[in-house]
């Protein structure tokens, strides 16, 4: 069965002033090998390169929004950043002024795309964890409405960016878990795609 996958990937930047922006450490990677694996297994890509082809969480909110009824498979592996500075300035904003700068909340963007999902659609997600790793990323697959989530382990001495080995749990709606002590990226985004191909079909049969 040949799908159509939409990936979001990389780092979201928002911008203070013409010179800066608040971002993360997300390099992108994963992204690269889900899309490497989405082409492998002959399905049609729909891909979402942040910050080149969606600058800010509301850009990308706007791209996916336009994108997503056409997707069998939504696969957010985008970081988005959590806030936003309240107003860009137009001007470069002087360092003795760096305490007016005010964040806000940004969308979350899963959410929203939540409420206008339909039933043959596979929702993916991440979630990065410093504790409480397993209820958090429950309570995320259920908020945002996810067939899949993918849980990583972060803390100050565990960073899980770039192209490495990494651990991770994938868990499903279902509450069922696969444990990788330690797998690469490129491995662990065929798995995901075959994942998500198993979850697309049981959508659509679901008494097989
Ligand atoms: O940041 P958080 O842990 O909530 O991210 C979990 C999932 O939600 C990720 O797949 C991420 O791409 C997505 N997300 C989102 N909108 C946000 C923050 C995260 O869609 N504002």
């Amino acid at each position: 069965m040949k799908l159509r996958f939409l990936i979001a990937s990389g780092p979201t930047r928002e911008p203070i002033d013409p010179v800066r922006y608040l971002s993360n450490y997300s390099t992108g990677t994963m992204g690269r090998f889900l899309a490497e694996a989405v082409k492998k297994r002959g399905h049609k890509l729909d891909w979402v390169r942040c910050p080149e082809e969606a600058e800010s969480a509301r850009d990308l909110e706007k791209v996916l929004t336009q994108r997503l009824a056409s997707a069998d498979v939504l696969v957010m592996a985008a970081a988005v950043c959590d806030a936003r500075p309240k107003a860009v300035s137009a001007k470069k904003i002087k360092k003795d002024k760096f305490d007016s700068i005010k964040l806000v909340k940004n969308p979350d963007i899963l959410a929203g795309l939540a409420k206008k999902k339909k039933s043959s659609q596979v929702f993916v997600g991440f979630a990065l964890e410093s504790q409480d790793l397993f209820k958090n990323a429950l309570s995320k697959l259920k908020r945002k409405s996810l067939d899949l989530i993918v849980l990583q382990r972060v803390t100050k001495n565990i960073k899980p960016f770039g192209d490495q080995s990494i651990e991770a749990f994938l868990i499903k709606k279902d509450q069922s878990q696969n444990v990788f002590e330690s797998i690469g990226k490129k491995k662990l985004a065929e798995i995901i795609v075959r994942e998500a191909e198993k979850l697309v079909r049981d959508s659509r049969n679901p008494f097989c």
